[in-house]
């Protein structure tokens, strides 16, 4: 495509020319290539903040489908339309299993029009016109219902109760049986509601209502919300962490999360209350729980859908240490390491071994190929290295090649962070780590101060994996003035990447208007979704990610550098000097490509010399991504989701020194096709 109206002004290559007035030269060294990217370098962190799985990516559409929310008719209303009477209960007495105590209980005196509940989803189901909705329920009844022929309707209903479909479920029995069936829903709604009705008088018993919609990510059952999922697909994750965070410590012990309820059938995985309840700031939400209908095999099957390689991080006997402190004593930790060790075997197991038979029974046979596992989240002090060998040895023990991540605690300087490192400098000669995971929610000011940070890393040392950051901005607001400076931070990541092997963003996904952590990747309702700009910084460094560095020099020219430092709108008022772009290179054999990656976070467009060292010829015209906006402070949303998103532009090249204006808050990729 040639070059697009809204981006001419600041893309003038003039191929040739030595410009004296430029802002910096940039000189990329393509005859010297340095150390391989680390192939899993831009990765995907998931956790369930922000309604992030039930509510979002998992696209179960009845909220607290098992009744089993501290306040049982959460998300429930009663119906009882013409005359119809009677009562409804929660029951415990024969539940439908011991992980799934307790059911609901209607007691029918009169159907009439229908007697029964409703159930109003997250905030209202949506639903699409002429789409396929799978409604199932477990239920039994008494003689009275089943002698008079009783049935279930379930029926979509807009938010003015006009029916848009249903489906009926008949011949109940005195035990508990599954039931199905299709709703084909006549026109979209976003605040739907599912209605249950009897249609004979008697006592009816549910449990597990639920409904999907047919179109699921790669329509499976039981599957995510195919919205969701393609924005994930699209960023081209290298690996996939999972399922926390937080959520993995939980807020006491009996709250962690424990990979052994999320698979199975979703009647018997137990669920658990969601720690995220109690935000930090913002909102709380007091209703939230974790069915774990997204479990383990469904995000190992997303893993595969979305070519990324799995990372799960295993509780190591330790709950949140900002929360309850609770610890398993070292005499107890057993069942915690079999954990790991069973989740290893769940992934990779042979079909003949207990937890590959349990892979294979649920239709995957074939093993899911694990190469890496956390141990603990943002665990520190004494007891978590008291704790880690016991898992380190254990799991190496029986699978050698398994990589294995180990927390480096919340922050990443201060006392904490020296004493996480003094404690590991004692300890790491006995049992090293492969990977340190780093956590950093800074400013964005310090993301541009310390895109420097792994330029001295002791290369010796275990890999850095950079497994949770994000800019905060002003009011924890997804500006682009945070995307650009996750960005500058990034070409320090790409240029260490011999030392960094792994990073991502966190946290995923954010639901509008029911969120407890800002900024966030991705925003969604029930029926939209955009990407923050920091979800096209993270995707395009995906995509963009260079087999091999090359080295990069970049000068200040024309006074920019130190001065150009005081520009930069989000500074303080002590600013530690900044170059005038940041960059880095890199090569990318298969396309026969160089790419230069460079971010200018500054308020006025700069100029640059581009001189690409030890390249003959470039093919005539460049293709340049740039993402930036007419504000540092523009964001993405529901409205204009494309406000702050990438652009593709071509320019002309006739040689390898050329000048080049880099749009004022701006990212730019530049891929420059070699002609040897
Ligand atoms: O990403 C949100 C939270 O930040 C994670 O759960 C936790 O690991 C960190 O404190």
């Amino acid at each position: 495509m040639k070059t697009i109206a809204l981006l001419a002004t600041t893309l003038v290559a003039t191929a040739g020319l030595y410009a004296a007035d430029v802002a910096a030269r940039i000189t990329v060294d393509a005859s010297a290539p340095g150390h391989a990217v680390s192939p899993l370098l831009h990765g995907i962190f998931f956790e369930d903040i922000n309604y992030g799985a039930d509510g979002g990516l998992y696209a179960e559409l009845v909220q607290n489908r098992s009744f089993e929310h501290a306040e049982h008719f959460y998300a429930y209303g009663k119906v009882a339309r013409g005359e119809a009477a009677g009562e409804l209960g929660i029951e415990t007495v024969e539940p439908l299993n011991a992980k799934n105590p307790h059911y609901l209980r209607m007691t029918v005196r009169n159907p009439d029009k229908g007697f029964g509940i409703a159930n109003y989803g997250y905030g209202g189901i949506a639903v699409k016109a002429g789409e396929n909705y799978f409604f199932s329920v477990r239920a039994r009844a008494d003689a009275a219902f089943t002698g008079a022929n009783g049935a279930l309707r379930a029926i979509l209903e807009d938010e003015t109760g006009r029916p848009l479909g249903e489906c009926t479920c008949d011949r109940l029995e005195a035990d508990w049986k599954k039931f199905e069936g299709t709703i084909k829903s006549g026109a979209t709604a976003t605040q739907a509601r599912l209605v249950v009705l009897a249609t004979a008088a008697g006592r009816v018993d549910l449990d597990v209502v639920s409904l999907f919609p047919e179109h699921t990510f790669k329509n499976r059952r039981n599957g995510l919300r195919a919205d969701l999922a393609q924005m994930l697909a699209e960023m081209h994750p290298a690996f996939l962490r999972f399922p926390g965070g937080c959520i993995v410590e939980g807020m006491d012990l009996p709250n962690r999360y424990q990979w052994k309820d999320t698979i199975g059938d979703i009647a018997e995985r137990p669920q658990n209350w969601n720690r995220w309840q109690d935000a930090i700031r913002n909102q709380t939400a007091p209703q939230y729980y974790q069915t774990d209908g997204l479990g383990f095999f469904e995000y190992f099957q997303l893993c595969e859908d979305i070519g990324a390689e799995p990372l799960p991080i295993l509780n190591c006997g330790m709950a949140c240490q900002f929360q309850s402190k609770q610890l398993v004593p070292l005499a107890q930790l057993d069942p915690f390491v079999q954990d790991a060790l069973d989740l290893i075997e769940f992934a990779n197991g042979e079909v003949s071994t207990n937890w590959g038979a349990r892979r294979a029974a649920l239709g995957h046979p074939a093993p899911f190929n694990l190469k890496l596992i956390g141990v603990g989240n943002e665990q520190w002090g004494e007891q978590y290295f008291e704790r880690y060998p016991i898992f380190y040895k254990a799991i190496k023990a029986k699978y050698p090649d398994i990589r294995i991540v180990t927390g480096a605690g919340p922050g990443v300087d201060g006392p904490e962070f020296d004493r996480w490192k003094l404690a590991w400098d004692k300890f790491k000669s006995g049992t090293p780590a492969d990977l340190v995971d780093e956590h950093y929610y800074r400013p964005p000011q310090w993301f541009l101060e310390n895109a420097g940070r792994y330029d001295a890393q002791d290369r010796a040392g275990p890999k850095i994996f950079a497994g949770e950051f994000a800019a905060h901005d002003r009011g924890r607001r997804n500006s682009l003035r945070a995307a650009l400076a996750e960005a500058a931070f990034m070409t320090g990541l790409v240029r260490n990447s011999d030392a960094v092997a792994m990073s991502s963003y966190a946290p995923l996904f954010a639901k509008a208007g029911a969120y407890q952590w800002a900024p966030d990747l991705i925003w969604f309702d029930n029926a939209r979704v955009y990407g923050s700009p920091s979800y096209y910084v993270q995707m395009l460094f995906a995509r963009n990610r260079p087999d091999v560095v090359l080295p990069v020099a970049i000068e200040s020219a024309g006074g920019v550098g130190a001065a150009g430092a005081a520009a930069a709108d989000i500074l303080s008022t002590a600013p530690k000097p900044l170059p005038p772009l940041f960059a880095v290179a890199g090569r990318d054999p298969r396309a026969g490509e160089l790419i230069l990656t460079v971010v200018n976070p500054f308020t006025e467009a700069r100029e640059a010399e581009v001189a690409m060292r030890g390249v003959v010829r470039f093919a005539p015209e460049a293709r340049a991504t740039v993402l930036t906006s007419a504000s540092a402070d523009d964001e993405n949303t529901f409205e204009a989701p494309r406000k702050v998103a990438p652009r593709e532009e071509t320019f002309a090249v006739s040689g390898p020194v050329f000048t080049h204006t880099f749009a004022a808050n701006s990212l730019t990729i530049i891929r420059l096709k070699i002609r040897e």
